[in-house]
């Protein structure tokens, strides 16, 4: 029989508040706070469910489907024979479960002024989500370009393409300028020639250049309600507070007329065509031409952030609203969803004759992107790694998908929390009554090892509760769990 190996000692698990009642829950929730802060390290095994049962004055059964749960959470592994251990699979990934991965000290040592009060605030709100379901874009399973990316990217680096060099321009290197322009012209309608794109460090920066480049201070800027808090937080916090018009969206995308009503002599508007954020419609074809007659007739500019178009599930991606009016539009595109977010490299194509300006502004902020990886990228375009990569995870993630549609009809409380229909993008959108607090159920839900964000403060005043959930390729155990969980949360509050 093979030695069964040495248990860890669990100290902290002792502190059950057997008043508090669920001691299930309470181990399970004790255990994942152990992994979680790095007392229980992955592969390290526990007791045997007889001896903790023991120990903590529980019914076996208890540990036993507390095990079970932490199993399917992924938390813990059973090994036959041998007992049951912490993941190894956490070793990278899964260490920040329940939990806000980077959080950061606040310092009250020094007094800031008020713009810096913002910016620290800011740090806060804008902290990535745990790698866990429903975190968006988190390239586990076949959603990572792993074997191909890594081949390419020692290929390219053993070259002088990605070899250690001098500065390089800001606009970002011709190979993957060419290869972008080719890219979106064939599969979002974009037109461009490879001088009008510059590549940025993601979307996020291109919003920043773009309010950079097109907004003097004073002008006023359109932005969707609800809408993505990567702009709102923008405008907000570096100078546009006041000149923001919140135009509403209906099914048909943000409501051109409303927004000529609000402020017709906006500079710019920022919109989410074809799959609003965080709702989730395309923008009509009757709203597009109206908001492009709007941009011309009032000099004005449109900001079209298309942050996951590439993944439509029923029929083809919209077509970009720049086709229909480069002169007016700056197209943001990104790899963060397609790839996978730490890349941290996306695309300005601007209309011609702004290139300068926007490069101008791109080497205020921090040069230009590292240009291995952007040489890493532009092979992986041009040798049909990305075309490939794309078809792959557009399957994976219908499927995901319509799994995760189906579990949350089923387990999701009736009346509390119902799912919007949609059939594009990396993402969920779960309404919840209007009773519920979704700000507080997001920070419950982290709790139990879920991450989901809320939707209200996407709007303007007080907005509608939901939450924003993430497809990935977690296991459907894992995924099922996490649906549970968040079922369960939502029926308590
Ligand atoms: C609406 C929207 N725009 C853009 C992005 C991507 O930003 P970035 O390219 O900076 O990663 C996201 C990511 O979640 C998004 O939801």
């Amino acid at each position: 029989m093979p030695r069964r190996p040495k248990a860890v000692e669990l100290p902290a698990i002792g502190a059950l508040d057997r008043s508090a009642g669920n001691l299930g829950r309470q181990l399970a929730q004790a255990l994942r706070e152990a992994v979680r802060s790095g007392g229980l390290k992955p592969g390290e095994f526990l007791p045997s469910t007889r001896l903790l049962a023991k120990s903590l004055g529980l019914a076996r059964g208890t540990v036993v489907e507390t095990f079970e749960q932490l199993t399917a959470e992924g938390i813990l592994e059973s090994q036959t024979g041998a007992g049951t251990r912490v993941a190894q699979a956490l070793e990278v990934p899964f260490k920040t479960v329940g939990t806000t991965p980077f959080p950061i000290a606040v310092q009250q040592s020094v007094t800031l002024s008020p713009r810096a009060t913002a910016f620290a605030k800011l740090a806060q709100q804008l902290t990535p989500l745990p790698p866990q379901p429903f975190s968006v874009s988190v390239p586990v399973g076949r959603t990572a370009p792993l074997d191909d990316w890594r081949r390419i990217g020692n290929r390219i680096r053993a070259t002088a393409a990605g070899a250690p060099a001098g500065y390089d321009h800001p606009q970002g290197v011709p190979a993957l300028r060419e290869a972008v322009a080719e890219y979106i012209r064939r599969s979002r309608s974009v037109r461009c020639h490879p001088d009008q794109i510059i590549i940025t460090s993601g979307t996020q920066q291109g919003l920043y250049l773009s309010c950079q480049v097109l907004l003097e201070a004073g002008d006023t800027a359109w932005v969707e309600n609800p809408a993505y808090p990567g702009i709102t937080s923008i405008l907000e916090n570096t100078g546009w507070r006041d000149r923001v018009a919140r135009v509403p969206v209906d099914a048909e995308g943000i409501d051109v007329a409303a927004g000529i009503e609000l402020a017709p002599q906006a500079r710019a508007a920022f919109v989410t065509p074809s799959h609003q954020y965080p709702l989730g419609m395309p923008m009509s074809m009757a709203r597009r031409k109206a908001l492009l007659a709007w941009a011309q007739a009032h000099n004005a500019w449109i900001v079209e952030d298309d942050y996951d178009s590439e993944m439509r599930y029923a029929g083809h991606p919209f077509p970009s609203l720049q086709g229909l009016g480069p002169e007016r539009v700056v197209y943001l595109g990104t790899f963060s969803k397609i790839l996978f977010p730490s890349l941290r490299l996306g695309y300005a194509v601007v209309p011609e004759g702004m290139t300068a300006a926007f490069c101008g502004a791109r080497a205020l902020m921090d040069r230009h992107p590292p240009s291995a990886d952007q040489h890493v990228l532009a092979a992986f375009i041009q040798e049909g790694h990305l075309d490939r990569h794309i078809r792959r995870i557009r399957n994976v993630y219908a499927e995901r998908r319509e799994q995760l549609v189906a579990m949350l009809e089923r387990l999701l409380p009736a009346g509390l929390a119902w799912v919007q229909p949609c059939d594009q993008g990396l993402h969920l959108l779960v309404w919840l009554a209007d009773s519920i607090d979704d700000c507080r159920l997001s920070a419950q839900a982290l709790e139990v090892g879920v991450s989901v964000r809320p939707v209200s403060p996407m709007y303007a005043g007080k907005g509608r509760p939901g939450l924003i959930l993430g497809l990935g390729d977690f296991s459907t155990e894992q995924t099922e769990a996490a649906a549970k969980r968040l079922a369960d949360t939502i029926s308590l509050v």
